[in-house]
């Protein structure tokens, strides 16, 4: 949501703080602001838009000598866009700082306490009256004072902290929201997220659940909410800064789109041995599998749009009826968990508040909680029974490709897993499902050539401000996903729907101004959805048709514009007719001018409800 850094040590403060930012950009960028100790006084600058507006301000006046500051990009939750509600906050003493992620949900009962003892508040967030209750906290000892604070604040929290008093100590708080320590040589760091700290330091420590840090240049020590110390651990990381970086590409969107094939391959290639597949471990009993009752799949936007792949997926493979929500629906539509069901929890960043949130509930219900996450160490990996992680790297496009492919991959995986051991795949199949998986990244190569005709399509069609995608089965599953990659960096209006659907009441939507983008890859219901072509072609429908050479006779009829995907085990087809979307988009995107990975009103890790 926002991003936060801090950084106490021998160097520059100031030109970290500006180049962790930049790498936390992802998480917000309507404004930005640092705040550090110079010669014992905390000085505050901030300022509405991108980022590059603090940096020249920064620069015009190089502050020198700062060795302590915290740093943060925003996302507004509370209060517009705008230098006052920027972060840094500072308390009406002058004496605290401090940077926010995450929402302070009793913020209004604590700032009419406040109010009454005189505070006076300038700025319409929550994050302001947390700086302001630790003012008026503070007696002197600010690790007591920080402790009084986060027993009388709900909701979540990771803060940068630093105060007056302490020119050499930079405090930090996680409660809901992530936060990691870079522990580097005579300097330490705070970070919404590692590519932060990715250039000085892969020695990486995340803060457990409500853990509060103080760090010195030489020193970082943990304790729980309750004032004990805590345990460190410390962790390398494997990946590079290259990997976190946009390198020749224009953006993170493209460079991700293109290491597909790499990263399903890294996902699948170490759970494939010697024709089996092995999860990591997790040992699933066959009497424990023939008792599970139903799966349920749980997750938000892209990684829900996993969830509606792998219903019909893991329904085919393993006869196990299977239930898809969002995160947000599930926690408060009372889901009924009295058999134990096997929750499985998907999330690239691990830490998607309305998610975790879903997951805590499965496990108060009684329910066991596979999770699929791409960030190691993240809440919802902490928080599950099991976690597959999917080795997708990095990713810093708002927008998500790459994790939402090797989600796919680990579906497949884990449901054919679970099909072998209740004999609901046989022998053959689950070896014709293991070769097909395996030949998914060469497929989606082939598929990454096309890239020409797919901007040649996106050239005549990207002023169009209608445009919906139809499918059946796992196709209209991809066409959410299509749908919502368009419409979230190009913001043309754009929906999905079950093909045999829209002939219900949104056909009278369809004229010569739309364009369907038709996903027609199975076989078995291939002539249905071609009906369901002809009627909104017969409307006017401009059509493109995804889907596979063999059925290039029929679809040539119906269509404007033809993609052809290679061909593939049908329940695997996802993997694959979700990359020319993918391209589609971003082409379009660029071709209107959009800030293709940061989008408008949008922040890659949502970690507020
Ligand atoms: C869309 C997108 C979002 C995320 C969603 C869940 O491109 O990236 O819809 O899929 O916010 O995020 P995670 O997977 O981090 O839980």
């Amino acid at each position: 949501m926002c991003g936060i850094v801090g950084y106490i040590g021998t160097n520059d403060a100031i030109p970290f703080l500006i180049q962790g930012l930049s790498k936390l950009e992802y998480r917000g960028y309507d404004s930005s602001g640092v705040a550090f100790n110079a010669d014992g006084k905390i000085e505050v600058i901030k300022k509405q838009g991108r980022l590059k507006v603090l940096e020249d301000i920064l620069n015009s006046n190089p502050e020198k000598d700062i060795k302590l500051g915290i740093g943060h990009t925003r996302w507004a939750t509370h209060g517009k866009p705008s230098d006052i509600n920027a972060h840094p906050h500072i308390s009406s003493s002058g004496k605290i700082a401090l940077v926010h992620n995450g929402i302070i949900e009793n913020y209004i009962d604590l700032k009419n306490q406040l109010i009454q003892k005189g505070t006076k508040f300038i700025s319409e967030t929550d994050t302001e009256v947390a700086v302001q209750l630790l003012d008026s906290l503070y007696n002197g000892d600010m690790f007591e004072t920080i402790k009084k604070a986060v027993q009388m604040m709900q909701g979540s929290f990771a803060f940068g902290i630093v105060c007056a008093d302490y020119p050499e100590t930079l405090f930090a708080v996680k409660k809901d929201s992530p936060l990691i320590l870079g522990i580097g040589e005579n300097e330490n760091y705070i970070a919404s997220d590692i590519p932060a700290v990715l250039a000085k330091t892969r020695k990486i420590c995340r803060l457990k659940e409500k853990q509060i840090a103080i760090l010195t240049a030489n020193n970082v020590n943990l304790f729980d909410f309750d004032g004990n110390p805590a345990e460190k651990a410390i962790t390398t990381v494997s990946w590079s800064v290259y990997a976190a970086e946009k390198n020749n590409y224009e953006h993170f969107m493209m460079k991700e789109i293109i290491e597909q094939p790499n990263v399903i391959s890294a996902t699948i290639s170490p759970r494939l041995k010697n024709g089996n597949i092995e999860l990591d471990g997790i040992n699933f009993t066959k009497e424990y599998l023939e008792n599970l009752q139903k799966i349920c799949v749980v997750a938000c936007g892209s990684a829900y749009h996993v969830g509606c792949v792998a219903k019909y997926f893991i329904e085919k493979l393993t006869k196990k009826p299977v239930e898809v929500d969002l995160a947000s629906e599930f926690r408060y539509r009372s889901p009924i968990i009295d058999k134990k069901p096997l929750v499985i929890i998907i999330s690239q960043s691990g830490d998607t508040a309305d998610t975790l949130a879903a997951l805590r509930e499965a496990k108060f219900l009684g329910a066991r909680v596979l999770s699929i996450v791409n960030v190691v160490g993240s809440s919802i990996a902490n928080e599950s029974d099991d976690v597959l992680y999917t080795w997708a790297g990095p990713e810093i496009a708002v927008a998500t490709t790459k994790a939402y492919s090797t989600q796919l991959s680990l579906i497949y995986l884990l449901a054919l897993y679970i099909g072998k051991i209740l004999h609901t795949v046989s022998d053959e199949e689950y070896s014709r499902f293991i070769d097909n998986v395996e030949s998914l990244p060469q497929k989606i190569s082939e598929i990454l050539r096309k890239e020409n005709q797919i901007q040649q399509i996106a050239n005549k069609y990207y002023d169009f401000e209608k445009i919906f995608f139809i499918g059946r089965n796992i196709d209209y599953a991809v066409c959410m996903e299509g749908s919502l990659k368009l419409k979230e960096i190009s913001y043309i209006h754009s929906e999905a729907y079950a093909a045999g659907e829209l002939k219900h009441g949104t056909i009278s939507l369809i004229d010569s101004e739309t364009l369907v983008i038709a996903v027609a890859t199975l076989d078995e219901i291939f002539d249905k959805t071609l009906s369901n072509i002809r009627e909104v072609r017969s409307r006017g429908a401009k059509v493109l048709s995804i889907t596979t050479e063999d059925k290039s006779e029929k679809i040539s009829q119906v269509s404007d514009e033809i993609i052809y995907i290679p061909k593939s085990y049908s329940t695997t087809t996802p993997s694959l007719s979700v990359i020319p979307l993918q391209l589609l988009s971003y082409h379009i995107a660029k071709l209107r001018g959009c800030d293709i990975d940061k989008p408008r009103n949008l922040a890659k890790s949502v970690t507020v409800e």
